[in-house]
């Protein structure tokens, strides 16, 4: 595996790899943007992106524009070393690894703001954390020009951002059909895989596995017909009774235009941020 720090180190390595062609000759490449601190989610999504391309590139930057000002920007896992042996172990062509500086030069002032889909849900606990997010995206989307980029549904209003950026600034790589999402990766006792998991003291990371297992019971009530607002208030008092000492939010949207919802419209996530121990967790699921 290659990795590149500047842009003219991820400029020639990308115009070598068109010209190689791959493992299909056609010199596709699909990106893979990280915040690194990788796990199983991160390698499922490395896989699917080599299933879909000639070449894989992976980007690890820890973006300050997506973080708010109390949040864990300094605090966030940054290990490359072990990232980097992971994605070569992978079959990964190239990982861009740009400084802050790289990427954020001196007087640089432009900001990408989505609205609509960014409101609401995590947009509202952490305001501005989508604008930093679809900054980001679009630099490396224009910095790598790849023909895909593949994103994890854990994510999914952040999904839900990118794709509505790509649609209405007319991206053409990569073409708005080829944003991929892929689906939640968990541990054996349900909880979605995340970075901040290793936040999570041993007995909290043991609570935290009744986020999932309350979010599932109460799909299925909503799904079978149940009063929303009420399975909604069990499920919030649920997670208290596990240990989670605050419930960010516990909403039924809309899958794809992310509306609020008060009943099942046939095409209901349902969607809910909550705090153990300090660490806020995030998970979505399929009504
Ligand atoms: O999901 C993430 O890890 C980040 O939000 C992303 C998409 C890499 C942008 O910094």
């Amino acid at each position: 595996m290659q990795t590149a720090t500047t842009l003219e180190m991820l400029r020639s390595t990308i115009a070598g790899l068109r010209e190689d062609g791959g493992d299909r000759g056609e010199g596709t490449i699909a990106l893979v943007p990280t915040m690194g601190a990788l796990h199983e989610g991160h390698l499922t999504l490395i896989r699917e992106a080599k299933a879909r391309a000639d070449h894989v590139v992976a980007s690890i930057f820890v973006n300050p524009r997506q973080f708010g000002a109390n949040e864990d920007l300094d605090a966030y896992p940054r290990q490359l070393e072990r990232d980097s042996q992971l994605l070569t172990e992978e079959g990964v062509a190239l990982l861009w690894a740009p400084p802050p500086q790289e990427v954020y030069p001196e007087g640089y002032a432009t900001n990408v703001s989505v609205s609509g889909v960014s409101a609401g849900l995590c947009g509202a606990d952490r305001p501005g954390h989508f604008d930093g997010v679809a900054t980001v995206v679009l630099k490396l989307f224009n910095q790598v020009r790849p023909d895909m980029a593949l994103f994890g549904e854990k994510d999914w209003q952040q999904l839900a951002v990118i794709r509505r950026m790509a649609r209405d600034l007319d991206l053409t790589f990569p073409h708005v059909s080829q944003i991929h999402g892929v689906g939640i990766v968990r541990e054996e006792d349900g909880l979605a895989m995340s970075s901040r998991n290793a936040y999570l003291s041993p007995d909290n990371r043991r609570r935290a596995a009744a986020l999932p297992r309350a979010m599932k019971d109460a799909a299925a009530v909503i799904a079978d017909g149940g009063d929303a607002a009420r399975t909604l208030g069990n499920l919030k008092e649920t997670l208290r009774v596990a240990g989670f000492e605050t419930i960010d939010y516990a909403d039924l949207r809309d899958a794809d235009s992310l509306a609020a919802l008060d009943t099942d419209n046939g095409n209901t996530r349902l969607f809910v941020a909550a705090r153990i121990g300090g660490t806020r967790l995030i998970d979505n699921l399929a009504v």
